[in-house]
């Protein structure tokens, strides 16, 4: 049974989760209509107005690296969205991209060996929502089904396709190599110390990127990655 609590407000639900770890177990998950401090990796802000699906799921049973559940949750929420007619893809790590554009993102802490996952999703929206600098990039579902989705329903397929997959990683390792964008793509990648440019040649079930050059082939574990062409 899946536990969902819920709230009209908060700063990020990532937060909500861990500042409440001592009163929740595996699975557990909570949503908020809307976020007031929403956070996005990289240190950003995450805009999350009323209509978007903002959603922390708590994992304390996870035996793969931080990796691997980056590509099992990314996989999920895909398999989910695919499930009501949104055929979206995957830019590593885990964005969810729908016709170009970012129709979601994923972030995952961790916190006393527990990880919560924190997944936003741009669903009941419409472009005019979102502030001018995001406009151009994101994409929402109303855009392409005009209609809304049940935002508690998608929350609950999420989670448990989530909890499946924990038993399952190489069969999720396979689906995720489906469902990305990124396979032999010209991309660059900074992780903060350097940039390297090359073709995608997979992504490794731990989660690294693995991009060749002329000279060289080199394994990513985190970075912003840029497509090239
Ligand atoms: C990204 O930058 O692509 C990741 C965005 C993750 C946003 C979600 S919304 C629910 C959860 N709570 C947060 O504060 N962030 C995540």
């Amino acid at each position: 049974m899946v536990r969902l609590i819920k709230a009209k407000e908060v700063d990020s639900t990532n937060e909500w989760i861990k500042n409440h770890l001592s009163r929740l177990k595996d699975l557990d998950s909570f949503i908020a209509d809307t976020q007031n401090s929403g956070k996005g990796r990289n240190s950003k802000n995450w805009f999350s107005p009323k209509g978007g699906l903002w959603l922390s799921i708590l994992l304390e049973d996870f035996s793969g690296n931080d990796g691997a559940l980056s590509l099992l949750c990314a996989t999920a929420v895909c398999e989910v969205l695919e499930e009501n007619k949104l055929l979206a893809n995957i830019k590593w790590p885990n964005d969810i991209i729908l016709k170009g554009k970012k129709l979601g993102g994923i972030l995952i802490e961790k916190v006393q060996e527990k990880f919560v996952v924190g997944i936003g999703l741009n669903l009941n929206l419409s472009r005019s929502d979102f502030p001018i600098p995001l406009k151009d990039v994101v994409i929402t579902s109303k855009e392409v089904l005009h209609n809304d989705l049940d935002l508690e329903v998608i929350a609950k397929e999420i989670i448990k396709k989530i909890a499946r997959g924990r038993n399952t990683l190489d069969e999720v390792h396979r689906k995720y190599l489906k469902l990305s964008g990124d396979l032999n793509e010209k991309v660059s990648i900074n992780d903060g110390k350097e940039t390297f440019a090359g073709k995608v040649t997979t992504i490794q079930p731990d989660g690294g990127i693995k991009i060749k050059n002329e000279d060289t082939e080199r394994v990513f574990y985190s970075g912003r990655l840029s497509y090239l062409s």
